[in-house]
């Protein structure tokens, strides 16, 4: 069948297309039906069905003949060690695991926070939730202990599992006086921690509260699987909004299951056994759904890679993976591309492997830029996929159907829409506008499988951020186009959110922190282009008055105070102390506007500007800083 006999099928009857694709999982009990509507554009899928994560992820394939399969491949330049984890090793670590947790009182339902770098213990963490029908919220490595209180006092954990350490080019990151600071400042606190304590430094451990990962499972019953029903939360992963708080996406276990199943081949092209390769952090989307389930409930080979594009040790890193494992599909991060570009252009450390086990290359995370795309086509002399999805959506919603047609690629588009997204494009009055014009991305409702349910414990921050601005769709927070072949094209987003590195981050959250320096009466924060990353936060501080203190000092503070609140992983390093921000008569931020200056972009001051003169004042600074030339 051709892509578009397959979408249509969708669209002629999605509730066969979803159970036929239901068929490929383990149900403990089948669900009677696929959608669920709860009413007021709340949905679920498969909710009447019993089934187990850890199941269809690890034990079912020991089961089918795969155990001697590597499940897991560590590779980690940075500690220089590899290591290989098959699926019968891994059932039965996870079920040692889970055992262990359940007899300190985990049990389904209660939460779990991870905390933990890129070790094959991350992954086991997480199936052992899932094996327990506990629901875990992995938590990036680059915040900071703020962050990370933050989300103990919305998820509520009754246990965190995290490292000793993690390890980054040249430093290592002390993960237990994080873990340690962020449980002191949280108002919930665990019952338990455990501690995976890492050969490159061993943590202190609190009496009574933190266990050894090794002595905790010593001597414990195995856990079996337990079976949930299909719209249990699998996790809660927290991602960046309009404001400093973040909002806890739900997963449901029946959705995921199916939705990341069928990816694997319709989208990604793997068969069960072939080594897939996900280059991301299992603290982002990109990591729950391509480093841990998708690969593992398909029956793949997934790498943990813990190192970078370029610097461990090299920029042939990349290929190296990919032919020492024989990578069948690979999927980066453009960023990840561009750091590598700048150090190879000419691909010389891709002529040194054998890359013929690759079939493509998928990016997403942040717009791929042309260049980056033509550069990695022209070097690797292998199809580059663009794909667009989000925290929300979990897996894919426009891309190319590689395992269905190879449809031709428009460079600057992510393909086409995957069946379950009816993909539209809207004017501000929420009406569909024609092909090639320009306007807010929504799908119509309901989401597929495998997507965002609602947000934990905020059902009317959802429906406010998702649901109420186009009333039967889903407001994805980008803007864009659909052209005559149907291909999408992603331009903007629509709010405040900033995509740095392929890391989704809010200039509401990093203008909080501004705002609390005692010295800062008004800031604002932009997201400004930069040629590595795609976008760097740049901040615009004005002193209260009287403060008379070197402005360089002040600036200082901020970056500092962002980095302690937010995390290293923000990448604030940009901040201007100017005397006036632009605002239009009723007050608002100029801010795109400031970022057409930074970015010495065309622009037009608009209509309802307060005093135009401040634009200038604004470009005057930039320029002292390399900016708006
Ligand atoms: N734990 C602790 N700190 C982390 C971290 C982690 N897991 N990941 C990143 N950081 C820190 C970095 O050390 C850096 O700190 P510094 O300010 O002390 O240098 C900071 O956060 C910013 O990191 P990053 O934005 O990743 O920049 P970088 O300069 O270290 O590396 C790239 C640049 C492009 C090589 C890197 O960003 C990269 O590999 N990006 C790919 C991103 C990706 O795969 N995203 C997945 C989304 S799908
Ligand atoms: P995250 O939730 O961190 O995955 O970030 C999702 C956001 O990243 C999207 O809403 C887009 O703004 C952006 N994004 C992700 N993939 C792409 C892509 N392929 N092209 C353009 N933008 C993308």
């Amino acid at each position: 069948m051709a892509y578009k006999d397959v979408y249509d099928s969708w669209k002629a009857d999605p509730e066969a297309f979803w159970m036929q694709a239901a068929e490929a999982i383990d149900w403990d009990r089948a669900p009677s039906k696929a959608l669920f509507d709860k009413g007021d554009d709340l949905y679920e899928w498969f909710a009447d069905g019993m089934v187990n994560t850890c199941w269809n992820a690890v034990d079912r394939h020991v089961e089918a003949g795969r155990g001697d399969q590597a499940a897991i491949i560590h590779d980690s330049p940075v500690t220089r060690s590899k290591r290989e984890i098959t699926y019968v090793e891994l059932r039965n670590r996870v079920a040692t695991l889970a055992g262990a947790l359940r007899a300190k009182g985990i049990e389904k339902g209660d939460r779990v926070i991870i905390y933990m770098p890129m070790i094959p213990e991350a992954l086991e963490a997480m199936l052992a939730c899932a094996r327990l029908g506990a629901i875990h919220s992995v938590v990036f490595g680059g915040f900071s202990a703020s962050e990370l209180a933050v989300r103990i006092d919305d998820a509520k954990p009754k246990a965190i599992i995290a490292a000793s350490c993690g390890i980054e080019p040249g430093r290592v990151v002390h993960y237990k006086p994080l873990l340690d600071g962020a449980i002191d400042q949280a108002a919930h606190k665990p019952d338990f921690c455990v501690i995976f304590q890492r050969e490159q430094e061993v943590a202190h451990l609190e009496e009574g509260r933190d266990y050894n990962w090794h002595g905790f499972q010593y001597g414990v019953e195995p856990a079996e699987c337990v079976p949930v029903e299909g719209n249990h939360p699998a996790y809660i992963l927290y991602t960046s909004g309009t404001t400093g708080a973040p909002k806890g996406v739900i997963r449901h276990t029946g959705g995921q299951l199916v939705a990341l199943n069928w990816s694997m081949k319709n989208i990604y092209n793997v068969d069960p056994g072939d080594v897939f390769w996900a280059a991301s952090d299992v603290g982002w989307v990109v990591g729950h759904s391509y480093i841990c389930y998708a690969p593992l409930i398909h029956g793949n080979t997934t790498i943990v890679f813990e190192g970078k594009p370029v610097g461990t040790p090299d920029a042939g890193t990349f290929w190296r993976i990919i032919e020492e494992y024989k990578v069948r599909s690979f999927f980066t991060a453009p960023t990840a591309l561009r750091a590598v570009k700048r150090e190879d252009p000419k691909g010389e450390f891709v002529k040194k492997y054998d890359l013929s086990h690759l079939q493509a290359v998928y990016l997403a995370g942040e717009r791929a830029d042309p260049d980056t795309i033509e550069w990695a086509q022209k070097v690797l002399d292998k199809p580059i996929y663009d794909h667009w999805w989000q925290t929300e959506t979990g897996w894919t919603i426009a891309g190319m159907p590689a395992g269905i047609e190879k449809l031709p690629v428009k460079i600057g588009s992510p393909s086409v829409p995957m069946p379950g997204y009816d993909v539209q494009i809207l004017d501000e009055a929420g009406q569909p506008v024609k092909s090639g014009e320009l306007g807010a991305i929504a799908v119509k409702l309901p989401l597929p499988p495998g997507t965002l349910p609602t947000l934990w414990n905020a059902e009317d921050r959802f429906r406010k951020s998702y649901l109420d601005h186009f009333p039967g769709y889903y407001e994805t927070g980008d803007a864009g186009m659909i052209d005559e072949d149907g291909y999408l094209y992603i331009m903007a987003r629509t709010d405040d959110v900033i995509n740095v590195a392929g890391h989704r981050l809010s200039t509401g959250g990093m203008e909080e922190v501004l705002a609390a320096h005692p010295d800062v009466a008004e800031c604002a924060v932009i997201g400004v282009t930069d040629q590595l990353k795609g976008q760097l936060p740049m901040g615009f501080v004005c002193l209260t008055k009287g403060v008379n203190r070197p402005h360089d000092e002040i600036t200082a503070e901020c970056v500092k105070l962002v980095r302690e609140k937010i995390g290293p992983v923000a990448a604030f390093k940009l901040c201007l102390v100017v005397d006036r921000l632009p605002k239009t008569r009723s007050g608002k931020i100029l801010r795109a506007t400031m970022v057409k200056i930074a970015d010495s972009a065309e622009f037009k001051a608009p209509a309802t500007i307060d005093d135009p003169a401040i634009l200038d004042e604004i470009r005057d600074a930039l320029t002292t800083i390399g900016y708006a030339k």
